[in-house]
C-alpha cells in the first residue's frame, strides 16, 4: 500500500535521517531531509544557541517535493536548547505544513520536555497529533525498532 504521506526531517548528526528511514520504509513513503543554506560547521553550538533566543531562523535550500500532494507530513526534528531544531522553525514559517495532519517525532539526548507543546503552538493551523520521541545516548538510540515502529503503524 502507498499511502500519501510524506517524511520530511533536518538531522545533522543522522540521529534523525535514521529514524526518518526507519518510518518511511514501513508506510512505503517518501522522505525528504531539510538543508540550511549554509552549513552549521564547527559553530553549531554558539549558533544555533544565538538563533533560538533571538527567534533568528536559518535559510533553508528550497524544497523538491510539491507538499500540495501530501495531507500527512511526518515531521522530524533533535532537540536543541529544549525546543524543536531551528532549521523546523524555518520550514514551518514556509507554510508548506498549513492545515495538513503532522505527525512529529523528535529524537533527544538528554531533555525534551516540551518540544511537543512548542510544535503545536508553531502549527495552529495544522493537525498536530501525538508525537514519538526517539532517545539518543550518544549515537546509540536507546528507543527501540518496536516503538518507533508500532507510532508509526497509527499513522494514516
Ligand atoms: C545545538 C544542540 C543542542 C541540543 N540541545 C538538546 C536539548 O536541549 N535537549 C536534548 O534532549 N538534546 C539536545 N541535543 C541533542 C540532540 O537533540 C540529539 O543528539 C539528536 O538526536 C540529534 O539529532 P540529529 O543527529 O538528527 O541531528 C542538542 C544537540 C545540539 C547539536
Amino acid at each position: 500500500m502507498t499511502m500519501k504521506a510524506l517524511v520530511i526531517y533536518y538531522s545533522v548528526s543522522n540521529h534523525t535521517a535514521s529514524v526518518a528511514n526507519l518510518i518511511a520504509e514501513k508506510l512505503n513513503v517518501e522522505t525528504e531531509a531539510i538543508h540550511t543554506k549554509d552549513a552549521y560547521g564547527d559553530y553549531i553550538i554558539d549558533k544555533t544557541k544565538r538563533e533560538i533566543e533571538n527567534k533568528d531562523y536559518p535559510s533553508i535550500l528550497p524544497l523538491s517535493h510539491n507538499f500540495d500532494e501530501y495531507d500527512t507530513v511526518i515531521l522530524g526534528t533533535p532537540t536543541w536548547w529544549v525546543s524543536p531544531s531551528s532549521p523546523i522553525y524555518s520550514l514551518i514559517k514556509t507554510g508548506v505544513l498549513k492545515g495538513k495532519t503532522i505527525y512529529p517525532f523528535i529524537t533527544t539526548g538528554f531533555d525534551v520536555s516540551g518540544v511537543e507543546e512548542k510544535l503545536r503552538e508553531l502549527l495552529p493551523d495544522s493537525k498536530v497529533m501525538p508525537s514519538l520521541i526517539v532517545s539518543y545516548t550518544n549515537a546509540f538510540r536507546e528507543t527501540g525498532d518496536g516503538e518507533i515502529l508500532d507510532w508509526a503503524s497509527k499513522i494514516k
